[in-house]
C-alpha cells in the first residue's frame, strides 16, 4: 500500500531487561511479555510519529470508546530463532493484510505499511534474545489497534491507538483437545465481522465456550448461524477433518477467519500430494465417517494454536471418539513440514519467511 507516511520511528530503550527473571521452560501462554512494545496514534486525520518504549501500563480516559463499543481489531503472528540466531517472521504480509481488512470493517483507519514493518521489525530485534531457538518455541507479537478517543457517542472515534506487544510463548493448549459443536450459540453471521480480528468476536465465545468446558471440553466448532449445519471454525483456529485420506477445510467467507496458517496448511498440502478439498462440510457428514470408521483426524490450526489434534467431538449429547492421536498422521505431517519452514530448517519454496 503506498502512503505519505515517511520513517521516522522514535526508540526508547528499556533500562535494564526483565528477561532473566522469566522462567523460559514453563510460560503460560499470553503472560510474560517482553522489555519493549510499539505504539503510534492516530490523531487529527493522521498516524503520529510511530515509538519503541519500554513495556509498560499505560492510562485512558474511562471515556475512551473501545471501553464502550469495543472498537478493537488485533492480529496473532510468531518469530522463530534457527539454531543459528537467526529470527524469522512467518508469512507478514498476511498479517498486515489481514488487521487492514480488520480495521476497514470496524471503520477504523488503515495503518500505514512502512510503519507496520519498521515498527514490527526493530521491536523483534531489540527484543530478540526473547525468542528461544529450537522447535515449539517462539515469540507470539501482538500486533492490535483500539479507539481512543474520550466520547461515548456512539460513533467511531477520532483518534486510535496501533500497539505490538510481544510475549514469549509454546503451546497454546496443553494436552489433548476435545470440542464440542454448537448448536444453540452463533459465532458470527452473513454480513457481520465474522472474517475480521475483531476483538469482539472473541469475547462473545467466552461465555458459551465456559459452558463447554464445563462439559469437558477446551474449544467449541462453530456452525453456520442460519442453519447450524456446516462446520465452520473454532475461534481460535480453523478446521480441518480428514476422511478417508481426502483433508477438507471450509471455504472462508464473511463469516470465517481467513487464518495465515489454514492457508498455508492448504498449499503445504497441495505441495505434498495430500487431496485436499476447500468445501462446506456438514456435522452429517462428520457424524456419518465417525459411525462408519472413515473419519480419520480433526485438527485445528491456527497462529497461537499451530496444529491441535482433535481427540473427539459432541454432537447432539453423544461423544464421537476419533482414532488414537498417535496415528493421525497428516496433522503431524502437516505441522512438521510447517514448522521446519517457520524455523529454517526446509526450503522455503513459496517465501513464507522473512528475516528480521
Ligand atoms: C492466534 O492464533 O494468533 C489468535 O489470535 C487466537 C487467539 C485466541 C490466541
Amino acid at each position: 500500500m503506498s502512503n505519505n507516511y515517511t520513517s521516522n520511528l522514535h526508540i526508547e530503550k528499556a533500562k535494564t531487561s526483565k528477561i532473566n527473571t522469566v522462567d523460559f521452560d514453563n510460560l503460560t501462554f499470553g503472560r510474560t511479555f517482553t522489555d519493549h512494545m510499539f505504539i503510534c496514534d492516530f490523531v487529527d486525520g493522521k498516524w503520529q510519529q510511530p515509538k519503541i518504549m519500554p513495556y509498560q501500563a499505560m492510562t485512558m480516559d474511562p471515556s475512551a470508546r473501545v471501553f464502550h463499543y469495543g472498537q478493537a481489531v488485533f492480529e496473532g503472528m510468531k518469530a522463530y530463532k534457527d539454531d543459528k540466531g537467526d529470527v524469522f517472521l512467518f508469512r507478514p504480509d498476511q498479517n498486515f493484510k489481514r488487521i487492514n481488512k480488520s480495521c476497514a470493517r470496524l471503520a477504523m483507519p488503515e495503518f500505514p505499511e512502512n510503519y507496520f514493518f519498521e515498527g514490527l521489525t526493530t521491536l523483534v530485534n531489540l527484543d530478540r534474545d526473547w525468542v528461544k531457538p529450537g522447535m515449539g518455541n517462539s515469540l507470539y507479537l501482538r500486533p492490535f489497534a483500539i479507539a481512543i478517543d474520550s466520547a461515548i457517542a456512539a460513533a467511531p472515534s477520532d483518534s486510535y491507538r496501533f500497539m505490538i506487544i510481544c510475549s514469549p510463548a509454546k503451546a497454546y493448549y496443553k494436552g489433548t483437545v476435545k470440542v464440542l459443536i454448537a448448536e444453540e450459540f452463533s459465532r458470527s453471521a452473513n454480513g457481520g465481522v465474522g472474517f475480521a480480528k475483531a476483538a469482539g468476536n472473541y469475547a462473545a465465545q467466552f461465555y458459551p465456550t465456559s459452558l463447554a468446558q464445563k462439559k469437558g471440553y477446551q474449544q467449541v466448532i462453530w456452525t453456520d448461524a442460519d442453519t447450524h449445519t456446516f462446520l465452520e471454525e473454532a475461534g481460535t483456529m480453523n478446521v480441518f477433518f480428514r476422511i478417508n485420506d481426502t483433508l477438507i477445510t471450509a471455504p472462508i467467507s464473511d463469516r470465517i477467519l481467513d487464518g495465515v496458517t489454514r492457508k498455508s496448511l492448504i498449499q503445504l498440502a497441495e505441495d505434498n500430494d495430500i487431496p485436499i478439498e476447500v468445501r462446506q462440510i456438514k456435522v452429517s457428514e462428520i457424524v456419518e465417517a465417525s459411525k462408519n470408521g472413515t473419519l480419520q483426524e480433526i485438527f485445528g490450526a491456527g497462529t497461537a494454536a499451530v496444529i491441535s489434534p482433535i481427540e473427539g467431538f459432541e454432537y447432539k449429547d453423544t461423544y464421537y471418539n476419533l482414532p488414537q492421536i498417535e496415528d493421525h498422521s497428516y496433522s503431524s505431517i502437516l505441522k512438521n513440514k510447517m514448522m521446519s519452514i517457520q524455523h529454517n530448517l526446509s526450503e522455503d519454496k513459496n517465501e513464507w519467511r522473512y528475516e528480521v
